[in-house]
This record gives structure tokens, C-alpha cells and sequence, in this order.
């Protein structure tokens, strides 16, 4: 067997009358880049809250690494190995960019020597050294969504799961976090990026996964997926 880090098994949530994800099926590999797209409301965001243990699921499992995560506390689950990024970007504003760095690593137990080294690294991986002591309340849309990635980085995480990462985000912003990111699959994490961004995505992700109406429509090549009728469809209404 391949090594799966992620497995989504017939994952269900619904909001009221609203099935926000309905029998969703998939796996992530190590070193997999895998893109999750599909209209607004599709239930991308819905599906990443649930890996985090934000939202408990109704039914379905989520296996991580082989363990059984479904409905874990979200620290628990964070601490096992899963990161990830909010579609708007979630940084401590009253914190500098250096202190953002650290609030992660309160629970990875590093030497005062280790964290410092990590931080002083991520932050040259990203380009946001020079910024180090600026408060976060300070930077840019663009540079918190590099900030709040720097954080997840920092984790050095099995499974990095990024939502809309793109967003807001200038050419050169992109293209650190697209960098950064083939820098983690290569040293064998598994990506889950969900992006509205047909330009950037296909930079990090080859294949994609379709979800409409909370479920998977189809999935394969980017190419493919998106000469298909159905995905045009989805999207335009028609
Ligand atoms: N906490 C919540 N309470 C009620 N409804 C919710 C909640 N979270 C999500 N939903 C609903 O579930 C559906 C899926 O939302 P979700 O945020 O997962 O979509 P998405 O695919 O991420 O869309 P977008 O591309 O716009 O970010 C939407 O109809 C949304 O309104
Ligand atoms: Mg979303």
C-alpha cells in the first residue's frame, strides 16, 4: 500500500436542511500536492474543518497516519502533525511576526537554541526576516497570509492543509508559498491546497479533486478536469 497519510471515508455534515458535505471519499499520499476546488459553498472549508477537528463530523472517519482522528480536539490533532491555513488569514495582531512564529512552539517541546534556529529559518524561507519585529497588525493582506503559512511550516508537519492560500496575495507572495510548498511535498508531506486561483493552483497541484454541492463531482488532471462539461457547469450554473 502507497503511503497514505490522509484518508477521508464517506465524510458527512450537514448544517440544518443543508448537506454541507455528503459521502466524501478521498486520500492524500505522502509528498502528494492534491488540489480541492470546486464553486463557493462546495464544502472545501466545511471538509478542512473537520480534518482540524473544528467542526465534529455527523459521520465518515478520518484517518491520519493510520490513526483514527474523527472529532479529536484540534490541539490533539495539531500535535499528531496536521497544519493548515485559514481561507482569511489568522495571525496574532498583537504579536510580532517573530512571536507569531513561536506560538507553535510552546507544544513542539524545542530547545529556546532550536525554536530561534526554526524561526530565524522560516522566516528567511519566506522572506519576512527583515519584518520580524513589526507587529502582525502591521503587515499587509498579503503578508499575513505568508505569515500564518511561515506558522504552519513551522510545525513541520506530516499534512499541511491550506485554504485559499493565494488569496489576496501579490505575484511574488505566490510564488514563495508555491515554492515553499513543492519544498515541503518533496521532503515527503502531504499538501491538501484548496484555491479559486486557476492561474497559481495548477503551479502547485496537478491533480484536483471537484467537490459540488458537498460532493465529489469528479477528479483527475488539472487538464482534464477542467475540459469536463460537468465541472464547466458547476461553476458557471449552466
Ligand atoms: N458554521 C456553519 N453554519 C452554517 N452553515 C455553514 C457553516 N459553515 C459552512 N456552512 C455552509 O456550508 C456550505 C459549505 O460551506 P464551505 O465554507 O465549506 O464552502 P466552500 O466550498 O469552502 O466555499 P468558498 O469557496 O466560498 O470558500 C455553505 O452553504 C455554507 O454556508
Ligand atoms: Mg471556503
Amino acid at each position: 500500500m502507497p503511503d497514505v497519510v490522509l484518508q477521508i471515508e464517506d465524510l458527512q455534515k450537514s448544517f440544518g436542511g443543508l448537506r454541507a458535505v455528503d459521502h466524501v471519499s478521498f486520500d492524500v499520499e505522502g509528498g502528494q500536492l492534491l488540489g480541492l476546488i470546486g464553486p463557493n459553498g462546495a464544502g472545501k472549508t466545511t471538509i478542512f474543518n473537520m480534518i482540524s477537528g473544528i467542526y465534529r463530523t455527523d459521520a465518515g472517519r478520518i484517518l491520519f497516519d493510520q490513526t483514527d482522528i474523527t472529532n479529536h480536539h484540534p490541539t490533539q490533532i495539531a500535535k499528531l502533525g496536521v497544519a493548515r491555513t485559514f481561507q482569511v488569514p489568522r495571525t496574532f495582531n498583537h504579536m510580532t511576526v517573530e512571536e507569531n512564529l513561536m506560538v507553535p512552539v510552546v507544544r513542539l517541546r524545542l530547545t529556546d537554541a532550536e525554536a530561534s534556529n526554526r524561526v530565524a529559518a522560516t522566516l528567511n524561507a519566506i522572506g519576512l526576516y527583515d519584518m520580524r519585529h513589526r507587529n502582525a497588525s502591521e503587515l499587509s493582506g498579503g503578508e499575513r497570509q505568508l505569515l500564518q503559512f511561515a506558522r504552519a511550516m513551522m510545525t513541520q508537519p506530516k499534512l499541511m492543509i491550506l485554504d485559499e492560500p493565494f488569496a489576496g496575495a501579490s505575484p511574488a507572495i505566490i510564488d514563495v508559498i508555491i515554492e515553499r510548498t513543492h519544498d515541503m511535498a518533496k521532503s515527503g508531506v502531504a499538501c491538501l491546497v484548496i484555491s479559486h486561483d486557476v492561474v497559481s493552483l495548477p503551479k502547485v497541484c496537478e491533480h484536483v479533486i471537484v467537490l459540488t454541492e458537498g460532493s465529489v463531482l469528479t477528479q483527475g488532471r488539472i487538464e482534464d478536469v477542467r475540459e469536463d462539461a460537468r465541472v464547466i457547469e458547476a461553476y458557471l450554473g449552466t
